[in-house]
């Protein structure tokens, strides 16, 4: 089955239970879940539920589209998302994000947890992507282009939203969540990396490393949708803390980042009715 057939079938099972259009989409990422069990959702869909949807063997990876308000915003939450580490090909990655744009979504915020590779960064802090590093992973768009999509070769010259990003920036301040700013460089995982490929990174001038979003980010821009992407610093990456890099720390530190990061997302949504 090709890109656009899975696409127009997984379409298919959501309006098969819900003809709701959301305006704005949001990926929950390691340490936000909360934030989906905490909204108002008026129906939410298991990914197992939907036909062609890539679906994660990887235990604690079960996810779900949350169909909810946002004071007057209506938006599509990602309670969980799909990784390439896992397995599948990087359309199949994307898929749920081009489903969203089809579901009606203009405007997109991707969320992660990422290692601080700028050493002025340390774990918590929260930080807007300026701009990304794909090279390491193959892209999304690869194979025959679906041109109810998008063009063949999208420009990427502006992935992040600039004039959002500043916005983003102006609502932190407002509601007491100071932002850094710096680029992302996605990584195959599900391994960390090792001190010299931080190292690497650190010369070619990113700041924090993770394992998705890039290639999410891509998609939606090949769609045109307008995008934001915020990561928690989880986690210092390898070499730049002594300490060996786990998962759980990983998590930890998201977990407690959770609520700040929530307090902010939930600021940024609701503005969207005066824009
Ligand atoms: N490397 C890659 N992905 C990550 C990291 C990291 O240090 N922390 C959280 N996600």
């Amino acid at each position: 089955m090709d890109v656009y057939e899975k696409l127009q079938k997984s379409l298919a099972a959501v309006r098969g239970i819900t003809d709701f259009k959301p305006k704005l989409a949001l990926v929950l990422g390691s340490g936000l879940g909360a934030f989906g069990d905490r909204v108002k959702s008026i129906c939410s869909i298991p990914y197992a539920e939907i036909d062609g949807f890539p679906v994660s063997t990887v235990q604690g990876h079960q996810g779900r589209f949350i169909f909810c308000m946002v004071g007057t915003v209506p938006i599509v939450v990602m309670q969980g998302r799909v990784h390439y580490y896992e397995g599948y090909d990087m359309q199949d990655v994307v898929l749920p994000i081009r489903l969203m744009k089809l579901m009606g979504a203009e405007e997109l915020i991707l969320t992660n947890a990422a290692g601080g590779i700028n050493r002025s960064f340390v774990p918590g802090d929260l930080m807007q992507v300026t701009g990304h590093i794909s090279t390491f992973v193959p892209s999304p768009l690869r194979g025959a282009n679906v041109e109810e999509l998008g063009v063949r070769f999208p420009d990427m010259s502006a992935v992040y939203d600039k004039d959002w990003l500043e916005e983003i920036s102006a609502i932190g301040q407002r509601v007491g969540v100071p932002l850094k700013r710096g680029v992302y460089v996605q990584t195959p995982g599900p391994n960390y990396e090792t001190p010299e490929e931080i190292r690497m990174f650190e010369t070619l001038g990113a700041d924090a490393v993770g394992m998705s979003t890039a290639c999410e980010a891509i998609a939606a821009r090949h769609m045109g949708m307008r995008v934001a992407a915020i990561s928690c610093i989880s986690n210092m990456a390898a070499g730049i803390s002594k300490q060996p890099l786990s998962h759980q720390e990983v998590k930890e530190t998201a977990d407690k980042t959770g609520p700040r990061f929530e307090k902010l997302l939930e600021a940024v949504i609701k503005q969207k009715k005066q824009s």
